[in-house]
């Protein structure tokens, strides 16, 4: 049974709801032009772009350009890697994207030269307003610094910043900011150690 001072909270917070959605931008909808391309996209990502041999890296490069991604050199997308919305993804060059790994960008997300995001890391760049009964979308976006690496599962919430050569462990959930070349482990992500390059 919840003790009198948990059920009091519990009204003040249904009275007032928290405003834990600060710094993302809630959005009604996607503009209806977005689902033409969406739809379209979904049918070449899931036939051309999953069904290509594993070099054909710059094959994938080409559809997601067709789409509006902007990418640069010598990225290696894997084809079984997931990207929503091409047009609102940038790569550096570089980049590499590998088996399984989600960009779910229904905010922007950018990827700075040289980052490498590992098997089945999920960059989540949009949510849904909780304090909200009709829970509307938010999106915020993720920037993934030059030279980090998100490894094997991690988790990214909508609107981190990844520093540059940060290191984020296999399972990590990134629910802050990441300082540059730092790793940071678990969930919630903390840091454990800076990040050093031993070969320059
Ligand atoms: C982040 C990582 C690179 C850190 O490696 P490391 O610097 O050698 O770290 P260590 O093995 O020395 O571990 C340091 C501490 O972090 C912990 N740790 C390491 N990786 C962890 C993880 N993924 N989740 C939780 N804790 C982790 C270790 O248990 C250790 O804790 P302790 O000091 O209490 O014993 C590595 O653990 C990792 O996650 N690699 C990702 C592998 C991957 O995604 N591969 C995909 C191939 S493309």
């Amino acid at each position: 049974m919840m003790s009198n001072g948990k059920a009091l909270s519990a009204s003040a917070t249904r009275t007032s709801p928290p405003s834990n959605q600060a710094g993302k931008r809630l959005v009604s909808g996607a503009p209806a032009s977005w689902e033409i391309k969406r739809l379209l996209w979904s049918i070449l990502e899931n036939t051309l772009y999953r069904y290509s041999f594993r070099a054909w890296s710059g094959w994938r490069v080409f559809l997601l350009r067709c789409f509006g991604a902007k990418i640069g050199k010598w990225c290696a997308i894997h084809r079984t890697s997931r990207v929503y919305y091409p047009w609102l993804l940038e790569m550096g060059d570089l980049v590499a994207l590998g088996e399984r790994a989600t960009i779910y960008n229904i905010g922007r997300i950018v990827l700075g030269a040289r980052s490498t995001i590992s098997q089945e890391a999920y960059l989540c760049a949009g949510t849904h307003d909780y304090t909200r009964i009709s829970m509307p979308l938010a999106v915020a976006p993720i920037t993934v610094g030059s030279d980090a690496w998100i490894c094997a599962r991690a988790f990214v919430n909508p609107g981190m910043n990844i520093g540059n050569g940060a290191v984020v462990a296999a399972g990590a959930v990134v629910t802050r900011d990441v300082s540059a070349w730092t790793v940071v482990i678990g969930n919630p992500a903390r840091m454990i150690r800076v990040r050093e390059i031993l070969d320059q």
